[in-house]
């Protein structure tokens, strides 16, 4: 009988460089022409967010951001100590990393034997700027797990047309941001992480995957076909749960991702993130109401800039065959820091 630990959390890249970098989307977007010039001035900006930005452009607000997201990194990373699986799953979005313009799969599960991955190397070969002074060439080490393909196998028996990969396509470098940021995120006190990995990546960003190449800037005309609908994903997720119950195995199932990010949010000029549709979202998630999670639309979702949230629907669909309700450890709303957070834990 395996034993299953739930776990949601962000894998905001924002907190790889120092703070005083200032190394948040905004900051790109106003040095860009891509928003209309009024938008630069932060007197036109809601009064919350001129608030957050502060005197000193977004420093001091970046420095209790990070306290508060290490504070439930670190709760969840004694959890996970104490739950001691035997490998870890992480739902997370490719945004145009592994997988491009040769094939869109809506999800696929990485069963690779290891992952050997360098994030501090910057385009150019040179170290990011990283708050732990790590070098370009350090690598980070990861074993896979034999459950990866044994998984597949089980979700096609129950009729999900499962893909898979053995090695990367494209991010040759290992393994694409949601997943090594999660690593990371888990690790900050660099004690090490030694339990196997089994990515399980989501075409989140659907209509924009190609189109955007996965950020801001539009590249095509058209919108690309778009990714799982968030009832798939449930579908999905609660599958794996099925498959995992008569496994021998204990087993971390970890959500990746931020909510809705202001970089998708259209309708905020891309500036701030829908912090509404997350609220709603959010007390939806909180009551444990999975099956208004279910009802939301991909419209929808793509009108909030809540497609990354498709991994946390995943979990959702996996939480909901537990019949498991979460226990909320923080919820960050933010202007300034492109996306909204919601971080919780799901006990066994
Ligand atoms: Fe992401």
């Amino acid at each position: 009988m395996g034993e299953i630990l739930g776990i949601g959390l962000t894998h905001y890249p924002g907190l790889i460089a120092p703070d005083e970098d200032r190394a948040f989307p905004l900051t790109r977007l106003l040095r860009s022409d891509s928003i209309p010039t009024e938008l630069k001035n932060p007197a036109n900006w809601p009064e919350a967010m001129r608030v957050e930005y502060g005197e000193d452009e977004g420093i001091s607000a970046s420095r209790a951001h990070r306290e508060r997201l290490l504070a439930s990194f670190r709760v969840q990373r004694a959890e996970l100590d104490a739950f001691n699986p035997d490998f870890v799953l992480i739902w997370g979005d490719d945004q145009y990393e592994n997988f491009k313009e040769d094939i869109i799969p809506p999800f696929c599960i990485l069963a690779y034997d290891e992952m050997n991955c360098t994030p501090m190397m910057g385009k150019d070969g040179s170290a990011r700027n990283n708050v732990w002074g790590e070098p370009a060439d350090k690598v980070f080490h990861y074993q896979g797990h034999p459950a990866a393909k044994q998984l597949v196998t089980k979700l096609i028996e129950q009729g999900i047309d499962m893909p898979y990969a053995y090695k990367p396509l494209h991010e040759k470098g290992g393994l694409g941001h949601a997943i090594i940021n999660t690593l990371l995120y888990l690790d900050y006190d660099r004690k090490g992480f030694d339990y196997p990995v089994i990515p399980f990546l989501v075409n989140c960003y659907g209509s924009k995957v190609i189109r955007n190449r996965g950020g801001a800037v539009e590249y095509g005309k058209e919108d690309d076909p778009p990714g799982p609908s968030p009832k798939r994903c449930m579908e999905v997720g609660a599958a794996v749960v099925r498959a995992l119950k008569d496994s021998p195995w204990r087993v971390a199932l970890i959500a990746s991702s931020s909510w809705s990010h202001a970089f998708l949010t259209d309708k905020h000029d891309k500036l701030w993130p829908d912090q509404e549709s997350d609220r709603a979202r959010f007390e939806e998630f909180q009551a444990g109401d999975y099956d208004a999670w279910r009802r939301v639309t991909t419209p929808q979702i793509e009108a909030a800039g809540q497609q990354e949230m498709l991994n946390w629907m995943c979990l959702a669909g996996a939480m909901e065959e537990l019949d498991r309700k979460p226990e909320i450890l923080d919820y960050i709303e933010t202007y300034v820091f492109n996306s909204e957070k919601c971080m919780a834990i799901f006990k066994p």
